[in-house]
């Protein structure tokens, strides 16, 4: 580790007791998001209902630049959500059906990306999936044979959350836009992760939210409707937030905010958005260049070293394809989540994959310490 790199990790006083390797699921509070959520507590507690018109509403829309920022979009692309499932569902509201009926979407994708749209079957939406051929990525040709005309969108990862394997969404949007259809892509596992301009991507909408690679907590989440797009959309899912006054408290008329702003909700959650400026500032002043390059190192000493220990690695070996999501493959990856948790080593588990994912704060000697007490364990099911 260089000077630097020391010093952003006594940001994050969980490096002191742990060897946290879960930052796929949820990065850990730093010290500066915890001084700006005090912050929030007291003017919460000092001015009440006042806070609103001095600090937060104006918090609310430096967080929507700040995202637009992180993103390469215009302010007014982006609309703020209390999760990707809500920025979900308010998209799906937005197909005409009965037109399009078709939605694709990949086996490998989270739960949320299909729900949203099964949900809606009702008014005539069919959710096609692709399936992976080896359990690890999509190629693009499994999207390219099912959007057809009768195709309202495709959505799915920017990353897949298994398997850390980045699908090229730019490829992706001029295969969706030949037939006429939208893509929306589940950047959650991307965002923070890798440099990305959605501006440049062509993508129609994206989602994603604060909690992981972005370093800024839950309750936070954001979506990105391209300026015509956005323009464009009568969302069914809607919120007094997202209307054009919502100070207007006009019960009768609705009349949708101007570009994503629509799309929005209801009162947010305030603590969270201190948090959430908090991690975009520090992912700012480390730069993202660095963490993606700093992400590759690490997590290619745990795929080597997994390899070298005989575990079937999940994720891509080239650190190019993928995030620094590490998953390998396991009968019983909840009882090894478990033996390393005890030794003091974070990480999680999905159904047949334990998984780990270093940040930019931990240390090659965290993977190697990760990597000798897992060796026992693939050996130990290895001869059960
Ligand atoms: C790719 C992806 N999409 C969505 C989610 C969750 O979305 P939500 O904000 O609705 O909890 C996660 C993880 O929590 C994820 O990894």
């Amino acid at each position: 580790m260089d000077e630097a790199e020391r010093t952003w990790r006594t940001e994050f006083p969980i490096t002191e007791r742990l060897n946290y390797l879960n930052n796929c699921s949820l990065t850990p509070l730093h010290r500066r998001g915890r001084e700006r959520v005090d912050r929030f507590l007291a003017e919460w507690s000092e001015q009440g209902g006042r806070a609103w018109y001095d600090h937060w509403i104006g918090e609310y829309e430096a967080l929507r630049e700040d995202l637009a920022g992180v993103l390469g979009a215009s302010a007014g692309e982006i609309a703020i959500e209390p999760n990707v499932s809500a920025g979900l569902v308010g998209i799906a509201s937005t197909f005409d059906y009965a037109k399009r009926p078709k939605v694709v979407v990949s086996d490998l994708d989270f739960p949320t990306d299909g729900h949203a749209f099964l949900a809606v079957a009702d008014r005539g939406a069919q959710v096609e999936f692709v399936r992976s051929p080896d359990h690890v990525r999509v190629p693009l040709e499994l999207f390219e044979r099912v959007v057809d005309e009768r195709t309202s969108a495709v959505c799915t990862g920017h990353v897949y959350f298994t398997t850390g394997w980045i699908q090229d969404v730019r490829a992706l949007a001029q295969i969706c836009h030949r037939k006429g259809a939208v893509l929306i892509v589940d950047a959650y596992q991307s965002i923070g992760a890798l440099p990305f301009d959605v501006s440049a991507s062509g993508v129609d909408y994206l989602v994603g939210g604060t909690l992981k690679w972005l370093m800024g907590g839950p309750g936070i989440a954001f979506l990105y409707a391209r300026g015509a797009v956005a323009e464009r959309a009568r969302p069914s899912a809607v919120g007094w937030w997202g209307v054009q006054d919502p100070f207007a408290f006009d019960v009768e008329h609705l009349e949708y905010g101007s570009g994503a702003r629509r799309f929005e909700y209801g009162t947010p959650a305030v603590a969270a958005i201190y948090a959430a400026r908090a991690g975009i500032d520090l992912l700012g002043e480390i730069g993202i260049e660095r963490v993606r390059e700093r992400h590759k190192l690490l997590s290619q000493r745990l795929v080597d070293g997994a390899l070298d220990q005989g575990w079937t690695v999940r994720c891509p070996r080239d650190p190019e394809e993928r995030t620094p999501i590490v998953t390998l493959e396991h009968p019983d990856p909840s009882s090894v989540v478990a033996s390393l948790r005890a030794a003091g080593v974070i990480c999680d588990h999905r159904p047949g994959l334990i998984r780990l994912s270093p940040h930019y704060f931990n240390t090659l000697e965290e993977m190697d310490q990760a990597l000798a007490l897992l060796e026992p364990l693939r050996a130990a099911h290895a001869v059960a």
